[in-house]
């Protein structure tokens, strides 16, 4: 596996992002499953429809699920995540082809034009705090893809999120029972989770805080950092989105021509 130069060793975690993915987080969602991420990848080549040994990057990869799938596919497929622990899991389950990366999604460790497509599966995107950051990541996917190259995000719809919302719940899963607290911070922009774990080995507890953008927001800001041919998806079936009523919002787009924004 290889490292970027982003310093991501340090135990003393501060972000929540770094806390949130540790290796729980396969306990914590298990209906987040492999064989959920089959249809999925299906659409992602549907839409970006990626020729043989085109180079791909499934950006955010977690434990690998979707990587799972693209491998089997003939694309040459890289994966980062920031996550040692997650990556650790995806090494240990995909095949030794799949090149696995650990880096920032702010400063991705690879040259500029390295990839044909980039794939960003499963709500990996709005996670800082202010939205020129969350818009680096746009920009650093753009500077990675080749012009003509292809880029899915998968995203939450805004307005279904905020109509769905259940403030407060309770499960068990194996020896653990997790509590979920949800909330809207006051400016209405992110959705907050408040997750306590209790199990055999005590109790610890910890944030998740996404960045919930409406349609507009993120067509506007895709182009801003260089992409066109922008579609947006509601679900993985090709219906188109539709605000309060799609389960997803998932943008597929193209690297402009021109090499510059
Ligand atoms: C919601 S999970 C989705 C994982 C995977 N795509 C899936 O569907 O199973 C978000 C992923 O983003 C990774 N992540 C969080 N912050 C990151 C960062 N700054 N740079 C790169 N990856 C990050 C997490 O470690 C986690 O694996």
């Amino acid at each position: 596996m290889k490292n970027s130069e982003a310093d991501t060793s340090n135990p003393e975690t501060s972000e929540w992002y770094e806390r949130a993915f540790q290796a729980e987080y396969l306990e914590v969602y298990p209906a987040r499953t492999v064989e959920a991420a089959e249809r999925e990848v299906e659409a992602a080549l549907r839409w970006l429809s990626p020729g043989s040994g085109d180079r791909c990057l499934d950006l955010c990869c977690g434990a690998g699920r979707h990587s799972h799938w693209l491998a089997k596919s003939t694309v040459d497929l890289h994966a980062l995540d920031l996550s040692a622990e997650l990556l650790e899991q995806a090494q240990q389950k995909l095949p030794e082809k799949v090149k696995l990366h650990r880096g920032d999604m702010r400063q991705l460790p690879f040259e500029d034009q390295f990839f044909d497509h980039v794939m960003m599966f499963f709500t990996s995107f709005g996670y800082f705090e202010e939205d020129e950051e969350n818009s680096r990541v746009l920009a650093e996917v753009a500077r990675v893809v080749r012009p003509g190259g292809g880029f899915l995000l998968d995203l939450p719809d805004r307005e279904s999120t905020l109509k769905s919302l259940v403030p407060n719940s309770q499960r068990r899963v194996g020896e653990l029972t997790i509590e979920e607290a949800r909330s809207i911070t006051a400016d209405g922009k992110r959705v907050e989770k408040q997750v306590s774990l209790k199990g055999p080995s005590g109790e610890e507890g910890y944030i998740e805080s996404v960045r919930l953008f409406s349609a507009e927001e993120v067509t506007s800001m895709l182009k801003q950092e260089g992409w066109g041919d922008i579609r947006c998806y509601g679900d993985w079936n090709d219906q188109p989105h539709r605000s309060g009523e799609s389960p997803r919002m998932i943008f597929s787009a193209r690297r402009s021509q021109a090499e510059s924004k």
